[in-house]
């Protein structure tokens, strides 16, 4: 791949989902793209550039930026986030909303549907205290392939082992072979949407809360700046927004301010009388 192949390429994928491979990643290109290379029938990477080289669309462009996605995700990761969801968040949620018996959720980079799954079975677990609440989680992602998987809640048992208890296996998995089936109960309460982060997400509605973990890391500082004003914008005074534990408000924008004793929660800044502490 020469010099301008490999520029063409990373700024293609910039703007098209935010991602910046910087060249000592060059080899992601060549790993992961060589399976493309095969599947639409052509000899080499060159070949593949080549014909993506003067295109604004294709099927092949739109591959290509799903297969530089990472999906990597785990049930419950971090813990925490989960834990502040059922101790903290929800338990002030359930007062606050007291009247409408409404709330939203939205994992905003859902991947292959652990994360918003973990949500559901804190939800599902507090059933008694939610009865005539409407709950709505909303995960979203810019891989449609990706998508695909999480909506059908097929997984194999090393992702049940990554982070699942065992007595939320036992109880919402059905064993399918040498796959783990979830329970159609928990998978109907997830709405699986396609959704760009580059994109402004007005349309989707506002939330409540906001999971955006581990995707941003992938941006410039100025895209992640970019994305964390557009979530700020569809979320109500008191809501609050979660990242992955590599990631941070603070030096991208003033809208959120971190929970003190809470990682990796943050609150929006403009709530000022609404403020969570530890
Ligand atoms: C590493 S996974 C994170 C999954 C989950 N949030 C977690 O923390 O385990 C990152 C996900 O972000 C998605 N992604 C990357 N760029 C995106 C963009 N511009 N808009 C929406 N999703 C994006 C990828 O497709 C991938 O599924």
């Amino acid at each position: 791949m020469t010099p301008d192949d490999f520029k063409h390429m990373s700024g293609l994928l910039r703007a098209r989902s935010g991602l910046v491979l910087n060249e000592d990643k060059a080899y992601l290109l060549e790993s992961r793209l060589t399976p493309l290379t095969r599947k639409f029938g052509m000899k080499s990477l060159d070949e593949l550039i080549a014909e993506v080289r003067g295109k604004k669309d294709s099927a092949l462009i739109t591959e290509i930026v799903e297969a530089m996605t990472t999906n990597e995700s785990l049930f419950f990761r971090d813990t925490k986030p989960f834990e502040q969801l059922k101790n903290l968040v929800l338990p002030r949620l359930l007062k606050s909303r007291a009247a409408t018996k409404k709330i939203r959720i939205w994992s905003a980079a859902s991947s292959s549907g652990q994360e918003p799954y973990s949500i559901a079975m804190i939800l599902k677990e507090a059933d008694a205290q939610l009865s005539g609440w409407n709950i709505e989680i909303v995960a979203t992602d810019l891989s449609l392939e990706i998508l695909q998987k999480a909506k059908s809640g097929i997984f194999s048992q090393f992702e049940v082992q990554r982070g699942l208890p065992i007595a939320l296996l036992v109880k919402y998995f059905e064993q399918d072979g040498d796959k783990w089936r979830i329970s159609d109960e928990l998978r109907s309460m997830v709405k699986f949407r396609p959704f760009n982060l580059l994109d402004n997400p007005a349309p989707l509605g506002t939330f409540d809360i906001v999971y955006c973990r581990n995707v941003l890391i992938y941006f410039d500082q100025e895209t992640k700046a970019q994305v964390l004003d557009s979530i700020s914008n569809i979320m109500p005074d008191d809501g609050v927004l979660y990242l992955g534990g590599a990631e941070t408000v603070l030096g991208l924008t003033d809208k959120f301010q971190p929970v003190a004793g809470q990682r990796g929660l943050y609150q929006l800044t403009r709530s000022e009388s609404m403020l969570l502490s530890a």
